[in-house]
Parts: structure tokens; sequence; C-alpha cells
């Protein structure tokens, strides 16, 4: 009976399975509002999802980060900011939930957020009851003012409570690497950020002194040695999308393209209720979608890199392949790519392009077209911070 009792308890203590079989779609407040946030904002943001061809394109995820908190109440349990969000998470949630999208929520490991609010330290079971009881289907964890925690530990805890309450909510572990979540991940969370924050810009580093910000350019090289630990349903997260935050139209489409190649999760960070065209038609192309989206999970690689071009390669379902020439100078590159000449071979899959054998037909994701055989070399110029990106088929 008593081991009865404790196979039990531990069988019931896991992760919500399969809630993110593919990387995770939505958007996220903190990239361009911050601590700005409120009802109305995600009340507008959702509509803006539900209509302008976001939520059709599989973007599901409305996710407040930090600062929605107002304070806990004499039993503890915590409140939204009164004055932010007068109606209440229950109310906001649903009527995200009335438009088809699913509803994110933020809170930290430690005493407080990042930004000083509430955490949920020593309160992890009665804030999962909470946000259960508001409908909550995502949950992202920060790891501020966690002095003597373990992170698995403590992301444990909270998976544990997330189970516990019993409404199936997505976990996206932010540790920012610093305990190599990819190697405790999968079994705790479906995503875990693998660096410190992005900012918008390709090729720079913001150093705040006790911590730095990151362009895309940077992010990427982390990426490195990363691959194998990514799969349906625990993901590599490189961090929130700065598409529409401020970079050419050429760097956003670099970085989509790029985030696409890494199976990453695609979290907007921009206001989607007021965007460009340009930028809508980059978060929107359905065609590098189904790149990030590809049912086999398999991330990306470099497969070849020389004077600022690198070749990404990314193996997909039926035998197709995602390639990406990334142009990582600010200069317009020529490329010429024989593929006849070269193999494409993915060790970690096991799968291989014979290009020798197969005669793939190569469609130009952004120019939405076919653009001949790899019997023939490619020849091309890709603009500066700017990519070329291909699937090829049979
Ligand atoms: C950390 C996270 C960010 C954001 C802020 C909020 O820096 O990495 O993504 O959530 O906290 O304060």
């Amino acid at each position: 009976m008593l081991l009865f009792t404790i196979t039990s308890s531990f069988v019931n203590a896991q992760k919500f399975d399969s809630l993110a079989l593919t990387p995770p779609m939505g958007w996220n407040s903190w990239n361009k509002f911050g601590c700005n946030v409120n009802e109305e904002l995600i009340r507008e943001t959702a509509d803006a999802m539900a209509t302008n061809g976001m939520k059709d394109a599989g973007y599901i995820y409305i996710n407040i980060d930090d600062c929605w908190h107002g304070s806990r109440d004499s039993l503890g349990f915590i409140h939204p900011h009164p004055e932010h969000f007068p109606t209440g998470m229950k109310a906001l949630s649903d009527y995200i939930h009335s438009k088809g999208l699913k509803f994110g929520i933020y809170s930290d490991a430690g005493w407080e957020t990042c930004a000083g609010k509430p955490g949920s330290r020593g309160r992890e079971y009665q804030d999962a009851l909470t946000y259960a009881g508001w409908g909550v289907d995502y949950l992202k964890y920060d790891w501020c003012n966690t002095e003597a925690l373990n992170a698995e530990g403590a992301y444990l805890t909270i998976r544990d409570a997330l189970y516990e309450a019993g409404r199936p909510m997505v976990l996206s572990i932010c540790e920012w690497g610093n305990n190599k979540p990819w190697e405790w991940g999968a079994e705790i969370g479906h995503l875990w950020r693998t660096t410190g924050d992005i900012y918008h810009c390709f090729d720079c580093v913001i150093d705040h002194g006790t911590w730095k910000q990151w362009g895309v350019e940077q992010i990427l090289d982390m990426q490195e040695g990363l691959r194998q630990y990514a799969g349906p349903d625990h993901w590599n997260d490189p961090d929130m999308m700065e598409v529409g935050n401020g970079m050419s139209v050429n760097e956003d489409r670099a970085h989509f393209s790029m985030w696409c190649m890494l199976a990453a999760p695609l979290i907007a960070g921009n206001d989607i209720r007021a965007m460009q065209e340009e930028t809508l038609e980059i978060l929107t192309n359905n065609e590098a979608i189904a790149i990030d989206q590809d049912p086999l999970g398999i991330q990306g690689f470099k497969y070849e890199s020389a004077d600022s071009m690198e070749i990404w390669f990314k193996p997909l379902q039926d035998g197709d392949w995602a390639v990406c020439f990334l142009n990582r100078s600010r200069q317009t590159q020529q490329v010429e790519f024989n593929w006849q000449a070269k193999n494409a071979i993915d060790k970690l899959s096991g799968r291989k392009a014979s290009f020798e054998k197969t005669s793939y037909t190569i469609r130009d994701l952004w120019l939405k077209k076919n653009i001949g055989t790899t019997n023939k070399p490619l020849k091309t110029t890709i603009p500066g911070h700017d990519v070329l990106m291909l699937r090829l088929f049979d």
C-alpha cells in the first residue's frame, strides 16, 4: 500500500504532455511595452491577432509579461493591478478565449519578478491554483531574485504545482540558459530560454553593467551545440521576436527566417495593433512558418560559413529540406552554390540530401515561387543583413 502511494504520486508529478508538439506561436507584451501593460492593450491585441491574419497563420497565445501584478491579499492570493486590469484576469481570459485564442501569464521563481513585482517563491501551489482559476494556458516563469534556489528544483516545483492545479498550461522556462536548462528542461517545461534578453538590433550588445542584451546575430551564435536537446514538446527558446520593433525590413526578415530555421517559438514582440504591412507579411509568411512548425521538429544546423555568409539546413518531413543563406555583413553579397558538389548530412537525425541522386525543386519562400532545381548551381545576390530562404522538395 505504501509502495502504491509512493508510485502513484510519483507518476502524477509530471509536465502536461503534448501541449507544444510544434514550437508555440503567439505574442508577448514585454519587448515593446515593458511594464506598460493594461487590459485594454491586451484586448486590442487579441482583437488584432484574431482578425489580421496572425491567428490564421497559427499564432494563438496572448501572453502578458511582467508587471500585471497588484499585490497579495491577507491570505496570500495574488491579484492583478486594480487600475490597469480593473475587470480582472478571469474576464480578460474569457475575452481572449472568446476570440479562439489562448491566454498566457508571467511569474518568477524568486521573491520578486525582474521588475520587482511579487514573485511565486513559497506561493507556487497557491499561484498555480489562481492561474488555473483564471483560465491561464501558458506560464512564463522567470529567474530574477532567486538567491539560494536550485534552478532545476525550482522549475520542478512549479511544474508539479501546475499539474496538481489541473489546468493544462505550457511552461516556459526563462532562466536565460544560466543553468543549462537544455539538460533538464525536457521533463519539466515545453521550452527554455537559451540566452539573456534579446534587443531589437541585428548586430549589437547592450551592456547594462550587471546584464546584457543581445542582437540577433549574437543570439544566433549562442545556439551552437544546443540543437540535439530540442524536439516536439521541448524547445530551445532563443527569446521572443523583435520583428517590427525597429530593425530594417531585411533584418526583420532575416531574424524571422533564422528563428524558423531554429524551430524556435514564434512569439511576436511588437505592437500588432498598428504595424507596417511589411511587418505583418513577415510574421504571417505561411511557408516560412511551415519550416518552423514542421512536425519532425528537428532544429536546423549551420552547414557552412565563409565571408559572412552562413548556410543553414533543416530537415523536414517527407524528405524536404529548408535551406537558408544568411548574409551577416552589411554589404550585398554574391552567392554561388553548386548543389551537385555538396551533400548535406545531418548526423543527428540521420537524414541526408543527396543532390547527385535527387533533383530537388527549389522554392524561394520570400518570393513565394519556384526558382529552379538543384541540378544547376544557384547564383544570386543577397542584400546585407538579409536571407535567401528556400524549401527543397522532390
Ligand atoms: C527578464 C526576462 C524578460 C522579461 C523581463 C521582465 O529579463 O528575460 O524576457 O520577462 O524579465 O521583467
